[in-house]
């Protein structure tokens, strides 16, 4: 793949996983959107970077739409790489009773839905790009 020059959206890409990411592909010469809910971390790592960030609720159709055309006014959108996310440790059953099932539902809302979500919303815009190079003959 080809990451000089290209753009990648890494969503929760403020912190932990997502902020290496951003910054591996950065220092490879992509440019990057980093899709974040968290604003302030997310934006003066973006500085840092030289990338660009966009406040995002992955699990939020509109959000991912402005992020995907965010990504598309900076370039060829290349790919996106899904670090959003959430952990939750509940037993199913503890001493306080069965697991939570709101603290379940968010989980999967977050960490399942929204990065189909986005992975949708992304490759709908990559389908679009002109291919560069021709696939090797078997
Ligand atoms: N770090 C690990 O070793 C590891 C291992 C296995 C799985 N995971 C999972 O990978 C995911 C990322 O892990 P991490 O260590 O980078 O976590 P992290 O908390 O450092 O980063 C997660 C980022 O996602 C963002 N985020 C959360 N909800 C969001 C939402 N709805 N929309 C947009 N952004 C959102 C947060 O603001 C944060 O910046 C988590 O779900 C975690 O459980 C992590």
């Amino acid at each position: 793949m080809q990451i000089q020059g290209n753009v990648f959206i890494v969503t929760g890409g403020a912190s932990g996983l997502g902020a290496g990411t951003a910054r591996m592909l950065a220092e490879a010469g992509a440019k990057v959107v980093i899709a974040d809910l968290n604003e302030s971390i997310g934006q003066a790592l973006a500085t840092e970077l030289g990338a660009q960030f966009v406040r995002c609720d992955v699990t939020s159709e509109a959000d991912g739409q402005a992020v995907v055309a965010a990504a598309q006014a900076l370039g060829r959108l290349s790919g996106i790489v899904n670090c959003a996310g959430i952990a939750t440790a509940n037993k199913t059953v503890g001493k306080n009773g069965p697991h939570p099932l709101d603290a379940f539902d968010k989980t999967i809302r977050i960490n399942l839905v929204g990065t189909f979500n986005m992975i949708r919303l992304a490759a709908a815009a990559m389908v679009q790009n002109t291919p560069t190079a021709k696939a090797s003959a078997a």
